[in-house]
């Protein structure tokens, strides 16, 4: 494959030194394009050397070559590690006043970036309606992770590891071409939740006994989803996983009892499992069905709130071509249809993405594994993916974990230490779950 690795001002342009060297290691035909700047951190000779090729920063060199933008028309895919602040907001604009700009408007292949900034950068409201947009256009975002940063300070801006990097870059080309449905789908209808807490109540808090001090929490808005999503696959039928709702319910319903406001996202949970709260004026529940559905309610409603907790179980695929009639054995002619499935987007990453300053997010990790420390290292392995505050990890088989009544919840923080183990009704474990909420406020 050719890869084009542009790398920017940042010190973590020392760490794109191993991922080029990944890529060159696994065969591929890789192409460095540093910034400018980027040359003041780490300098031509180590790319050309690391890379076996030449490296210019200006579209004024090799003119013959066409080479501003030969690079791009080229690529299989362009990454650009680490991305800077400044790099972000530059092909947001489009600004094509370097080799790396041009090659970013040149290239039809698909687009990488790992960014790499201070906290505070990073979310800045500019840089995330930068990150916003590059989204929509397509862009693929690995990171920043939450961890230590070039000073004393730690938060979200580190850039992604660079195996992490390449590994799913990897992933990215493996993938196959996406198919286009023959008939376009019609997107699901915008919801407007960006005042969904506007008019929800508050109840007196009642306290949790024991524990933290839940006392930070009234008042409060929480974005709870809970339940599992079904992707259509004709107008009758659908994939969908087992999640009952219960444990999202009972955070939602736990949230309330502590005086906060909330907005319940809930995907497909029976009206029995919802009674818990439908008479509870302090949530609002607001029923969805698709992870497109969850992702558009998700986003708009996460703008007004302070905690968000995602404990719906989204399905990571869906079917590429929905069948607009039911799908009849009589019309397959003997053979058994084939359903591609397709990406679907990763609601968690975009909620940390576009996160507000102070806002705290809750994942969590629905896992098989056959020991507590497999568990635990797969929870820990999506916690350093995603950049959440806290991740409550969950065994899931075909006993366990969805549908009962009871539940096993390790709950780790951001450095992936267990701040809780709990077992009990998923009552007690959302109680145990606030308490860590509240502890992290
Ligand atoms: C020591 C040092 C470290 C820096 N680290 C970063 C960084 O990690 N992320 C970032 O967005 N900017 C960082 N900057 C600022 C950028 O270098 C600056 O915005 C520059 O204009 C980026 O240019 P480029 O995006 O064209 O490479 C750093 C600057 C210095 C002096």
């Amino acid at each position: 494959m050719n890869i084009v690795l542009g790398v920017t001002g940042g010190i973590a342009a020392y760490k794109a030194v191993a991922l080029a060297r990944l890529f060159v290691e696994a065969g591929h035909e890789v192409h460095v394009i540093p910034t400018a700047d980027a040359l003041r951190f780490v300098g031509a000779p180590t790319w050309e050397a690391i890379s076996r090729n030449p490296v210019t920063t200006s579209v004024h060199e090799d003119v013959p070559e066409v080479r501003h933008v030969a690079l791009g028309q080229r690529a299989d895919v362009v990454v650009v590690a680490p991305a800077t602040a400044n790099t972000l907001a530059r092909m947001t604009a489009g600004l094509a006043d370097d080799l790396l700009g041009t090659t970013l408007l040149a290239t039809r292949a698909p687009v990488v970036v790992a960014p790499a900034m201070h906290t505070e950068m990073w979310q800045h409201p500019a840089t995330q309606d930068n990150v916003a947009i590059l989204r929509a256009r397509g862009v693929h975002f690995i990171g920043p992770e939450s961890g230590r940063l070039t000073g004393d300070d730690t938060g979200p801006g580190r850039m992604s590891e660079p195996e992490e990097i390449f590994a799913e870059v990897r992933a990215l080309l493996a993938r196959p071409a996406r198919v286009e449905p023959e008939v376009a789908q019609e997107p699901p209808a915008p919801m407007d939740l960006t005042a969904a807490f506007d008019g929800v109540p508050h109840s007196e808090a009642i306290g949790l006994a024991g524990g933290a001090d839940t006392a930070a929490l009234e008042g409060k808005r929480f974005l709870v989803s809970a339940g599992g999503t079904r992707e259509p696959i004709d107008p009758v039928r659908y994939i969908g996983n087992r999640s009952s709702g219960k444990q999202g319910v009972a955070v939602a319903a736990a949230a309330a009892a502590l005086g906060a406001k909330v907005v319940l996202l809930a995907a497909n949970v029976d009206e029995a499992v919802l009674a818990e709260v439908a008479e509870n004026p302090a949530v609002r529940v607001v029923p969805v069905g698709s992870a497109a559905e969850l992702q558009s309610a998700a986003l708009a409603a996460s703008s007004g709130a302070d905690v968000v907790i995602m404990a719906a179980a989204v399905s990571d695929y869906r079917v590429a071509d929905v069948a607009e009639e039911k799908i009849r054995k009589e019309d397959s002619a003997g053979e058994p249809p084939t359903l591609t499935l397709v990406e679907n987007p990763d609601i968690l990453a975009e909620l940390v993405h576009m996160r507000r300053p102070g806002q705290l997010l809750v994942g969590f990790a629905a896992e098989t594994a056959a020991s507590t420390d497999e568990l635990l290292e797969r929870g820990r392995r999506k916690l350093r993916r995603k950049g959440v505050d806290l991740l409550a990890v969950n065994a899931v088989g075909w006993n366990e974990g969805f549908e009962s009544a009871e539940n096993t919840l390790h709950i780790l923080d951001r450095s992936g230490e267990v701040v809780a183990n709990v077992s009990g009704t998923k009552q007690n474990t959302a109680d145990a779950l606030l308490h860590a909420v509240a502890a992290a406020l």
